[in-house]
């Protein structure tokens, strides 16, 4: 994949360094990818506000065009109008660059009954079906068919139904709603997820005329509407991920570190263990100030579902569980497949023992800078935090995993007084 005399970028980390100012956090960004998508179904031109500038982002401006709506950018503020939408195939191309192409499902079948694109992208975390998104498309009317990669949906009438959903998938429980906005009657969700990009997405839907009610509980309900309006202003919810990883950052080397714009209770399950673990922190009311701690408590720690301890968050989690003075026992239970970044760990000093889902940590390690490789978007925001606490010099490729999900950690990070840097090599 990669040719002799390609230039590459990768990241530089010289380790040790306290990290005190404030660190504003972005839009979120598993909500801003749903409510791009989301924005076609308005018949009105839609600003989004506080879209964080990630890679991601870009990807689904692609398929936005492709489907002939215009896009306007300024900074974090995303203008989509979608009055000259021609509803076409999402090519493979398009289709496999993300995860969140998978919304244009929802929204297209819901607009137009009928969807040609492909098996979507994303981090190599696990198994990542579709079943259950199809399986809801089905009941409200779809006819799936499959070539390959490819999926054609057809819905002759596109009605409401009552779903419930064997795991509480974030994608589905937003694929659903994006597709029942407009279909004719009721629909129901059961053990729907609760995330907070949930209510984020039935809180935007709302604003432009849908009748989304429940969200952020396990049932939600969807009354179809014929049309949805549009002009109208949305703010994207601040990013509870991208929060926790600087959180955590703050934990091994903050002095004073304020981590700004944040809902501190999308954070609980994180500050729970923060607590549980000696960490001393002050939450205000949308931001919170950290300090290192020099002698962490143990503790176990099993992601969950929303309020449960974050999946997305584990990675990061695991590196501070590596300074703890003890043995920490780390379970992940919604991948299969989040532990890429241990062996870059375990080169750096970390004592590890891997068995399926389950990670023995012996802590407290000593973490020494080496050459690294991101793996995917959290493990390498994990890799990061181990580079900022290492001693000496810390060197992350494949770095491009990690630009797809955090707006300017670079800049965030050197700003607070951490060395790091992203640097440009050519490929021998
Ligand atoms: N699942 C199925 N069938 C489905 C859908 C999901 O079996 O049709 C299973 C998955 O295999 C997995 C579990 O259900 O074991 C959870 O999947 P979910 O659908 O909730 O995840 P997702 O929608 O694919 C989103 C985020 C992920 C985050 C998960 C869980 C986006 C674009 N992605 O993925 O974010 O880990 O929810 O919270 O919103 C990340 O940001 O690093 C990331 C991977």
């Amino acid at each position: 994949m990669f040719k002799e005399g390609m230039i590459m970028e990768r990241i530089v980390i010289e380790g040790g360094n306290p990290l005190k100012g404030t660190i504003t956090i972005g839009g979120a960004k598993n909500s801003a990818v749903a409510l791009i998508p989301a924005a076609l179904l308005a018949d009105g031109v839609c600003t989004i506000k506080n879209v964080p500038n990630i890679t991601d982002r870009d990807a689904l401006f692609d398929i936005v065009r492709l489907l002939n709506c215009d896009i306007e950018q300024d900074g974090n503020i995303v203008k989509i109008d979608s009055s000259n939408l021609k509803n076409t195939l999402i090519t493979q191309e398009l289709s496999v660059k993300l995860r969140a192409s998978y919304y244009f499902m929802g929204v297209l079948l819901g607009k137009y009954k009928h969807v040609e694109m492909y098996f979507p992208g994303g981090c190599n975390i696990g198994n990542r079906p579709i079943d259950i998104h199809l399986d809801a498309f089905k009941k409200m009317g779809a006819k799936v068919t499959k070539r390959g990669h490819k999926y054609m949906l057809d819905a002759e009438k596109l009605h409401g139904a009552d779903i419930k959903l064997r795991f509480a998938s974030v994608g589905a429980t937003i694929n659903i709603m994006l597709a029942a906005v407009l279909a004719d009657g009721v629909t129901t969700i059961e053990n729907a997820a609760k995330e907070p990009h949930i209510v984020d997405v039935a809180n935007f839907l709302n604003a432009i005329g849908a009748k989304v009610e429940g969200a952020g509980t396990d049932v939600i309900t969807i009354n179809g509407v014929s049309s949805l309006g549009g002009n109208v202003t949305y703010s994207v919810v601040p990013d509870q991920i991208e929060a926790g990883t600087y959180i955590l950052m703050g934990a091994l080397l903050g002095d004073n570190l304020k981590v700004d714009g944040i809902v501190p209770e999308h954070n609980k399950a994180l500050f729970d263990k923060l607590s549980e673990m000696g960490v001393d922190y002050k939450l205000g009311e949308s931001s919170v100030v950290i300090n290192k701690c020099d002698n962490l408590k143990p503790t176990n720690v099993k992601t969950l579902v929303y309020p449960g301890f974050p999946t997305d968050l584990g990675q990061p989690m695991s590196v501070l569980l590596t300074q703890a003075n003890g043995t920490c026992v780390f379970e992940e239970t919604i991948w299969e497949n989040r532990f890429g970044h241990f062996p870059y760990l375990e080169k750096m000093g970390a004592k590890v023992e891997l068995k399926d889902r389950v990670a023995t940590i012996y802590g407290k390690a000593h973490l020494k800078g080496t050459q690294i490789n991101a793996t995917d978007l959290r493990g390498g925001a994990a890799l990061i935090l181990a580079g900022l606490i290492a001693e000496g010099t810390t060197t992350i490729h494949d770095i491009d995993y990690i630009l797809r999900g955090y707006e300017n950690i670079i800049n965030k990070l050197s700003n607070v007084g951490a060395k790091i840097k992203l640097e440009e090599y050519n490929v021998e």
